[in-house]
């Protein structure tokens, strides 16, 4: 965990038996997950972000592989990082899936961060020796340019922290819903379903030099599977409540996944 900096002095932070301490004696407790907390204190990690509920229906989603095409996609350019020993951060990591599928099959210092406090108990549940963290992506807590390899799925963009963090030549791989993602899903919930804006998240510091996408076909295969995925997207927020009724008593259902990979370099 050397690349962690204090969210209070910004001093590097150095790790002892049960916790992460700067010079100023600011100190952080290793939770007995694994996890350290570093949020400014006081912000509560518990009341901020996506809860239990919700950090335990995505991981067991997304643990049954639905979108493992995604995680092999972000494999395959992690693989053209030329350090032989990468710093790979995940940012809003959620419950760790990504970082912990990559950690399994590559090289490398890995670390992942999430502003929820359940999302990364979660995440440092899975053992996977990934170093997780809570912390804000509008103050990450790294050290300038210490990230060869960033990736960032489904969460919102911070142009100036992400780009302070990388490495010159560093590598940002922020994934977006691509215009027929879970197009099927939709055609049940609403009379005229919509497609998806594919407009990349804009920034003028990092440079956007590749899209890829990855697009497949998926059968849910439960009512549960179908209402966890249905409560991982913005739609479900966005939909009525009688709507929302169109997708019970459904167990199986078939639709597309379509992701855009925005590569952007520092
Ligand atoms: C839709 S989820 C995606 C999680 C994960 N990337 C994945 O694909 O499984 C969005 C995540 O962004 C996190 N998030 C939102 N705002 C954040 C912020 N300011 N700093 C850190 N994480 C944040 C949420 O807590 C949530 O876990
Ligand atoms: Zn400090």
């Amino acid at each position: 965990m050397t690349k962690l900096i204090c969210p209070k002095c910004k001093e590097a932070l150095e790790k002892t038996e049960k916790s992460l301490v700067c010079r100023n004696r600011h100190c952080y407790d290793i939770a007995k997950e694994g996890y350290v907390n570093l949020l400014p204190s006081s912000k509560n990690g518990s009341l901020i972000g996506d809860n239990r509920d919700m950090a335990l229906s995505r991981r067991d989603f997304l643990n049954k592989g639905y979108f493992s095409a995604l995680a092999e996609a972000l494999g395959v350019e992690l693989k053209k990082t030329e350090a032989v020993s990468p710093c790979v951060l995940d940012i809003c990591c959620g419950e760790g899936y990504y970082s912990s599928f990559l950690k399994k099959s590559y090289h490398g210092d890995f670390l992942g961060f999430d502003i929820s406090k359940e999302m990364i108990r979660l995440a440092a549940k899975r053992k996977s020796g990934v170093s997780y963290f809570v912390a804000n992506m509008t103050d990450i807590p790294l050290s300038d340019e210490s990230v060869d390899f960033a990736i960032h799925l489904f969460a919102p963009f911070f142009e100036n922290e992400f780009y302070r963090i990388l490495k010159k030549g560093g590598t940002l791989v922020s994934v977006t819903p691509g215009k027929e993602h879970l197009f099927s899903l939709k055609k049940v919930l609403y009379d005229t379903p919509y497609l998806n804006d594919e407009t990349p998240p804009e920034t003028k510091k990092l440079t956007l030099v590749e899209q890829k996408k990855v697009l497949a076909e998926i059968e849910l295969q439960s009512e549960d599977d179908i209402q966890a995925l249905f409560k991982m997207t913005p739609y479900y927020y966005h939909t009525s409540d009688e709507n929302k009724k169109r997708l019970v008593g459904i167990n199986s259902l078939e639709t597309e996944i379509d992701f855009t990979l925005n590569i952007y370099k520092k």
